[in-house]
């Protein structure tokens, strides 16, 4: 009989990637996703360590699922198996084990590969399995295929962790060193998932940019290149990566933007802060003009290309002044999307040390401001959208049964209404749809019909002409 598995994801993209990986490593053992912890054979939370909050979750989750396990490991029956996974599990380790004894298995971004032998091991000596050193062997080379289907828009991860050490940041801790996949196997793994009917690929890693992968001609091949390539392979309608630095916005990846018509005109590229003084402190090793630089140079070659950042507010030593110049950058560069954070000191990073903190509540009215700032340009973004024709990748029901939901070019969710037998034809398709309504986090439209094999797509920001060809409802 099929065993039950349930995997919770917190953070970031490649924790969803890496969950995906997990299934598929837990396939062959019998393990098939379910959608509750309840009743399953095992959990598997795959945690996030990037702020407070984050790992708070977690705690209080693994709190509730104690309920799930009997008190005495003795028991008839001893409830699900239980694992830490992630982040949190890489940062604090045997701690989750002594904090909350109910979990069997605690294990770092990079071991999951390991999972068959540490599920065996917990079965065996009842719990207490803990794999945080970073392996030797990576994970990419013991995947197996994809297990359950990708959709349409589907997750890859071309590299890992990061050496950069802002001094906020915990990733370079919890993710280990730099890596990147050979291009070779990032291609067979993107045509693996265009097989299984994909149309969209994110790229992924903590520093996309920064990728370096072993070419197929023996060279190191940066992201542009290795954009370029897989923007080659049939099928594939659309490409996105993320996140990017903006140290790494090489010449050749910013000119991959005015070239690759796959490549999606949407970059998030954080920048934090606009002041010089804080984007030193934090180790970001640029400048705010080095960034507006960087905008301009994309805005250049794709005039089209909608931009989201991250923002921190309240770093130590951030004054009014300092915060001022995070506004003014952000008014300057126009963003169609963006996250803001109150700046969270976590244990071990530099930041946290210093004397300079910012008070909660200053954090908080900053976080505001700049929030409000933000979300005016995300609607008059979503605004001038209205009476456009964008391509939509249609990739999930919507909460109404008649609604189907998509991304445009720009990564705005867009809602048609679809009834039943139409929606079942138009889920994974890339179709033009007319714009109707724009609102803060989505638009509203219609498909446009008849449909010609090269649509004429109105609106002073042109859209993929080419992901529209060959479509028909
Ligand atoms: N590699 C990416 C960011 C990854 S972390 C980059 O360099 O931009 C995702 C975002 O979380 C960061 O961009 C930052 O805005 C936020 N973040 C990270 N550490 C934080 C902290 N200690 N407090 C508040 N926000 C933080
Ligand atoms: Fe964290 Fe900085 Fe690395 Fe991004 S570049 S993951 S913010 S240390
Ligand atoms: Fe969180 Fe780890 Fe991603 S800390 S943001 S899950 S890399």
């Amino acid at each position: 009989m099929a065993k039950r598995l349930y995997i919770k994801t917190y953070g970031c993209q490649m924790n969803v990637y890496d969950s995906q990986r997990m299934a598929d490593v837990l396939a062959p053992l019998g393990y098939r996703l379910t959608e509750t912890a309840q009743g399953a054979d095992m959990v598997i939370l795959n945690t996030c360590h990037i702020r407070e909050k984050a790992a708070e979750k977690v705690f209080s989750e693994l709190g509730r699922l104690k309920r799930l396990k009997p008190a005495d490991r003795a028991a008839d029956s001893p409830g699900p198996l239980l694992a830490v996974a992630g982040c949190v599990a890489q940062a604090e380790g045997a701690e989750i084990l002594r904090r909350a004894p109910q979990v069997d298995i605690v294990f770092g971004p990079q071991a999951y590969h390991r999972l068959p032998e540490m599920v065996a091991r917990a079965v065996r000596q009842g719990g207490g399995v803990l794999e945080t050193d970073f392996p030797a062997d990576s994970k990419f080379d013991h995947l197996p295929a994809q297990s359950e289907s990708p959709g349409p828009s589907a997750f890859l991860s071309v590299q890992e962790g990061c050496d950069k050490f802002c001094t906020f940041c915990v990733v370079p801790y919890t993710r280990g060193a730099e890596f990147s996949r050979p291009v070779a196997d990032v291609v067979r793994e993107a045509e693996g998932l265009l097989r299984a009917g994909s149309r969209e690929i994110t790229l992924l890693g903590q520093n996309v940019n920064a990728y370096h992968g072993e070419g197929p001609d023996g060279r190191t091949w940066g992201l542009g290149r290795l954009i370029r390539r897989l923007a080659e392979i049939d099928g594939l309608a659309r490409l996105r990566y993320t996140t990017s630095h903006p140290r790494d916005m090489d010449e050749d990846l910013i000119a991959a933007h005015g070239e690759v018509p796959a490549l999606m005109p949407y970059l998030h590229l954080p920048v934090q802060s606009g002041a010089d003084d804080i984007l030193q402190a934090m180790n970001r090793r640029h400048t705010a003009a080095d960034y507006l630089k960087v905008v301009e140079a994309l805005r250049q070659k794709a005039p089209n290309i909608a931009l989201s950042s991250d923002f921190i507010v309240g770093f130590p030593g951030e004054g009014n002044g300092e915060f001022a110049a995070t506004l003014r950058l952000v008014a300057e560069v126009d963003y169609a999307q963006a996250y803001s954070f109150k700046y969270s000191p976590r244990p071990g990073t530099p930041a946290a040390a210093e004397d300079e903190q910012v008070p909660e509540e200053i954090k908080a009215e900053r976080l505001a401001m700049l929030q409000d700032l933000l979300n005016a340009q995300q609607l008059a973004f979503n605004h001038r959208t209205k009476g456009q024709v964008l391509s939509v990748l249609f990739d999930r029901p919507g909460r109404r049964p008649d609604q189907l939901v998509g991304r445009s070019p720009y990564m705005q969710a867009v809602h048609v209404a679809a009834p039943a037998v139409t929606a079942e034809r138009i889920m994974g398709q890339i179709l033009p749809v007319r714009i109707e309504e724009a609102h803060a986090n989505s638009l509203a439209g219609s498909v446009e019909l008849p449909l010609a094999a090269d649509p004429v797509v109105s609106g002073p920001r042109p859209v993929d002409a080419r992901s529209f060809a060959g479509q028909s409802l």
